[in-house]
């Protein structure tokens, strides 16, 4: 099994050497782990995603909880954001444009006439700089770093990006996203778009999955998934996870026919005068696995893989609708258009920092 791994690292690693046009830099694309006790990440600088998160079941089975593929050229084919760093605007810009201090600014639209996830090339497109490893000890970690120019996909001024990953504490995994504006002020609001599945990346779907999402407020779309700048309770609505529920339970609602699904962002309610928000908790009772989600974002983008169709995956397997959930901590979509929602704007006084802690447990057997 070891040398199977080795073996395929090997492989990703010597996979291929990519120019980065936007930096003039020649960066290697490769695969990283980072391993603390039972606990094992595997991530890429394509993108700066997560490959793959390994950790045992209720019996110490070991599994990974994370959809992706077998090989970076996999990656660089995607379509779906597998574990992905998704900016320098994470979620849907309304017309592909906005105005920032009497400036208009017109961004790549690749999603009809909206931006989706940074424009054709975001960066979950892009190769990142290996900065920091350390793949063992007590706190192993990765720093990727990318510069993102003045004028990227329609977006004003350089700025600096760098995203850590974590091994923490017993079977944690901290998630730290930094940009700095180096001239001009920009929107910033970037997102890790893992599709995570508590039951084996390759077990079938998450609709069996028990979430609980701690936003009481959802910000209402169009019907392009565009916020219209008001925001409704969830009370009354499968839109309401306040109490944990069963994904699959009310999935099939006329109100989530449009997106297939769940696909929209909740505020977070948080507590007051805490920066740290509870964000969510997902139970899959047949492994026993559960991931609790806290971050400093004021919301959180639930996704369940709604648009996910015959997606060949990790070992061969096919990844189909609802193989992985995702939930994206971030800013509210759109914000740069609406001034009611949280500022998203980075200036170069004023850097941005995201924090993701994603708690993982296994013995939890009912
Ligand atoms: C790239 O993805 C498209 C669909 O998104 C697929 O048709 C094509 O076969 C893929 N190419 C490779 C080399 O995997
Ligand atoms: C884009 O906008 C134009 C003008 O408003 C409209 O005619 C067209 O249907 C839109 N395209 C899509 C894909 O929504």
């Amino acid at each position: 099994m070891t040398k199977i791994l080795v073996l395929l690292l090997c492989v990703l690693l010597g996979a291929s050497e990519v120019v980065n046009g936007s930096v003039h830099q020649k960066e290697k694309v490769g695969v990283f782990e980072l391993k603390k006790g039972d606990l094992s990440l595997k991530v890429t600088n394509w993108g700066a995603s997560i490959v793959s998160l390994v950790l045992p079941d209720k019996y110490g089975m070991l599994g990974d909880v994370v959809l992706g593929y077998n090989s970076i050229e996999d990656y660089k084919n995607d379509t779906s954001y597998f574990g992905a760093t998704v900016g320098r605007i994470a979620n849907r810009i309304g017309g592909a444009q906005f105005n920032l201090n009497g400036i208009h600014y017109k961004i790549v639209a690749n999603e009809g006439n909206n931006t989706l996830h940074g424009g054709s090339i975001g960066f979950s497109d892009v190769v990142w700089k290996v900065k920091k490893y350390q793949r063992d000890g007590d706190s192993p970690r990765i720093t990727f770093s990318y510069q993102s120019f003045d004028g990227e996909e329609g977006f004003p001024g350089d700025l600096l990006v760098t995203v850590s990953y974590i091994l923490t504490g017993k079977s944690q995994l901290v998630i730290i996203m930094k940009a700095k504006a180096l001239n001009k002020p920009t929107p910033v609001n970037l997102a890790n778009h893992a599709y995570w599945n508590l039951g084996g990346e390759n077990s079938g779907n998450v609709l069996n999955e028990v979430v609980q999402i701690f936003g009481s407020k959802i910000t209402l779309v169009d019907s392009k998934l565009i916020p219209t700048g008001k925001f409704a309770s969830v009370k009354g609505t499968p839109y309401d996870f306040l109490n944990p529920h069963v994904v699959g339970s009310r999935i099939n609602n006329k109100k989530l026919a449009a997106t297939k699904g769940y696909d929209i962002n909740y505020v977070l309610d948080g507590e007051k005068g805490k920066k740290i928000k509870l964000a969510a908790k997902v139970f899959d009772k047949k492994s026993g696995r559960e991931l609790v989600l806290y971050t400093n974002a004021p919301g959180v983008q639930f996704y369940t893989g709604n648009f996910v169709q015959d997606v060949k995956g990790k070992g061969g397997f096919v990844y189909q609708a609802h193989a992985g959930l995702c939930l994206e901590t971030q800013a509210f979509p759109d914000s740069v258009n609406h001034p009611n929602f949280p500022s998203t704007i980075v200036t170069p006084e004023k850097p941005y920092k995201h924090l993701m802690l994603f708690k993982f447990s296994h013995n939890k057997a009912l």
